[in-house]
């Protein structure tokens, strides 16, 4: 969007319903954008640059620099100052990489002249979304490009791409997505899983395949506009994490918080690890969103897909 002499762009979280881990391994998983993410703000400038928040550590400053300058290359670097306004929790499983990549990416082809279209926002965030996290599957930039509720799957190669197909629902898809202690990278959580399951694959293939098969019947229950099913399927998904090495004890508290407050289902979203973010499917989120944030806990509510409220 361009207001004056200024663009504006947007890249959307995502939150995993089913299926994160199996899916670096080639399995669907289900995922969905949120309504929070990451915006970016473009204005013509005489060389292409990030301007970065001073918040950052020199580490976090590298990255991202090395992330835009490579998706900057791709399009010719197309003279903007580009800075950044996410209203997203950071590093907490909520795909913030992946959105701040694709606010980049949309930005970058804009002030190149060219379409940002979904297809080309998510190829050119892919090239950012590398550097931030190494071999991962594509589901979080692929699902913020979208904004789609997608059932999602890697192409086989180590550093390939995937596609997501649109799953529609005929009923609102509704979260609360709550955030429990302190979460450990992504990056250290997916190379210490991948240790374990070099050493005991066959095991590991085992969990892996169930929940490919529980993010499929998943995406069958959305489109038949069965949301118990789908809790089930979530709750089912939550043993298999846990089984996985994936949770701890901050993250199981909050899913039994969540159901304790009438969630359908609730599991961790993301990485998991030490802490980071739990998602309850509610019919009601408004309410246990009132009740958590009174018992001091960070949370919110979002749409993931269907009819919406006028
Ligand atoms: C991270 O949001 C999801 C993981 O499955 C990693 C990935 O898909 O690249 C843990």
């Amino acid at each position: 969007m361009a207001t004056g002499n200024s663009l504006s762009t947007f890249g959307a979280g995502k939150v995993i319903l089913l299926g994160e881990h199996s899916v670096v391994y080639g399995h669907p998983a289900l995922a969905g954008p949120l309504s929070q993410g990451v915006k970016a703000r473009g204005v013509p400038a005489k060389k292409c640059q990030l301007v970065l928040p001073s918040t950052l550590s020199r580490a976090q400053r590298t990255l991202l620099l090395g992330a835009f300058n490579r998706a900057a290359k791709l399009v010719g670097e197309p003279p903007v100052k580009v800075s950044l306004d996410p209203e997203l929790p950071l590093a907490v499983g909520l795909g913030s990489s992946a959105a701040l990549s694709v606010a980049c990416a949309r930005m970058l082809l804009l002030a190149a002249g060219k379409a940002p279209s979904s297809k080309e926002a998510a190829r050119l965030a892919w090239a950012m979304e590398q550097e931030f996290h190494g071999t991962p599957s594509g589901v979080d930039h692929t699902t913020s490009a979208e904004e789609q509720l997608l059932l999602y799957r890697k192409q086989p190669g180590a550093s390939s791409v995937g596609k997501g197909k649109t799953v529609d629902s005929p009923r609102a898809l509704k979260v609360v997505v709550a955030l429990a202690g302190e979460r450990s990278p992504t990056k250290k959580t997916v190379a210490a899983l991948r240790q374990r399951q070099a050493r005991w694959p066959e095991r590991y293939q085992r969990i892996f395949k169930e929940m490919g098969k529980l993010a499929s019947e998943g995406a069958k229950a959305v489109e038949a506009g069965d949301l118990e099913a789908l809790g089930d399927a979530m709750n089912v998904n939550q043993g298999l994490l846990s089984a996985l090495g994936l949770s701890s004890t901050p993250l199981e508290e909050m899913v039994y918080r969540l159901r304790s407050l009438g969630a359908l289902g609730a599991k961790l979203t993301g990485a998991g690890g030490d802490g980071g973010a739990v998602v309850g499917l509610f019919t009601d989120p408004e309410s246990a969103v009132v009740q958590l944030t009174r018992q001091g806990v960070r949370c919110f509510s979002s749409q993931l897909a269907g009819p919406r409220a006028l």
